[in-house]
């Protein structure tokens, strides 16, 4: 249908993504191998046969487990680039990426070991398709403030290549409040900010995330519909929704397609972009994502273009202001 192809041949940007979550099985076993690590499935399908989630939780359970194979520049380079190529594919000509240092720190692997092979890839996707990127340090709300203040340490020596922080893991019990001071020391050192709010969180997470954190954007934002006052505060402000509908669906933030909110937030006059969030994880990348919109909820050719709009004038790139995008 014509939907479906515009949604394919339209260029994209990319807001909401993280590199450790576009580790396809059959990539994951190969490392595995070369890197002599033992994955706790036998086999692809059995790996794939266990992405059945019914939290966030489930699946971070996972993600974890995946990343751990990761051990060299090689590696991160790899995982990046067969993302890139991807999504290249799908006409995306813009991606803004989350890394999560302390996965990997956890593990021993150094700062430089990750941001560079992450990094790399970057670079040549730029040198080899015009394909420009920004890279996001995403703090594990999990872990303690202390932890996330080692974590910008290690990142200082690469600031230049670092343009913002995010805030992610397991939302409940871990409200960004607990993070203000981190928050404060990174954008004091230029850094953007945003944070997951209110994916699982009450709307009172994404209240802190604007008010006590100051976010530039807000990473889902769903729960952010249970109140008036807050979508009114979020629209004054500007501030972009990063959402996620095919993890939405997988992690069971909604329950069907068809009852995707991102429809109900354009017309509040909320700026929604659509993202893929884990795409390895949660069964498709940027085009399955309007894919379903398109064939669930019945998004029409204006809503898919004020999506795709969004996610230029939400984006961290230079210049491109409201006026002169929309
Ligand atoms: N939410 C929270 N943490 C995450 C996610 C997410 O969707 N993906 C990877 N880490
Ligand atoms: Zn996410």
């Amino acid at each position: 249908d014509t939907l479906i192809e515009l949604s394919e041949t339209m260029p994209k940007t990319e807001l909401h993504l993280h590199i450790e979550g576009t580790f396809e099985p059959e990539q994951m076993f190969a490392i595995a191998q070369r890197n002599q690590v033992k994955l706790k499935y036998d086999t692809v399908d059995a790996l794939k046969a266990a992405y059945q989630f019914t939290n966030l939780q489930d699946f971070l359970d996972l993600y974890y487990q995946g990343m751990s194979v990761l051990l060299h520049e090689a590696d991160f380079y790899d995982l990046t680039m067969a993302y890139l190529e991807k999504v290249h594919s799908e006409n995306v000509v813009h991606v803004e990426i989350f890394f999560d240092p302390q996965g990997h720190l956890s593990r021993d692997i150094p700062f430089d070991v990750q941001i560079k092979g992450i990094y790399n890839a970057l670079q040549d996707a730029q040198l080899k398709w015009g394909m420009t990127s920004k890279l996001i340090m995403s703090f594990l709300r999990h872990l303690s403030e202390e932890s996330a203040f080692e974590t910008l340490e290690h990142a200082k020596p690469f600031l230049n290549w670092i343009d913002g922080v995010g805030l992610d893991s397991s939302e409940l019990g871990h409200p960004p409040e607990k993070f203000l001071r981190v928050f404060e020391a990174c954008k004091n050192l230029g850094l953007k900010v945003t944070a997951h709010a209110g994916e699982e969180g009450p709307p009172d997470y994404v209240w802190q995330a604007i008010n006590q954190i100051g976010v530039d954007r807000i990473d889902h934002g769903n729960r952010a519909l249970e109140d008036v006052k807050l979508i009114e505060e979020i629209k004054k402000r500007d501030l972009t929704l990063t959402v996620c509908p095919l993890s939405n669906l997988k992690l069971c933030v909604v329950n069907d397609m068809k009852d995707h909110p991102i429809k109900h937030m354009l017309k509040l006059g909320l700026h929604a972009t659509v993202n893929s969030d884990d795409p390895a994880y949660f069964g498709g990348y940027m085009n399955d994502n309007y894919a379903s919109l398109i064939r669930r909820t019945g998004i029409n050719k204006e809503e898919l273009l004020q999506l795709a709009k969004n996610g230029i004038t939400g984006s961290w790139m230079k210049n491109t202001t409201k006026e002169k995008h929309l």
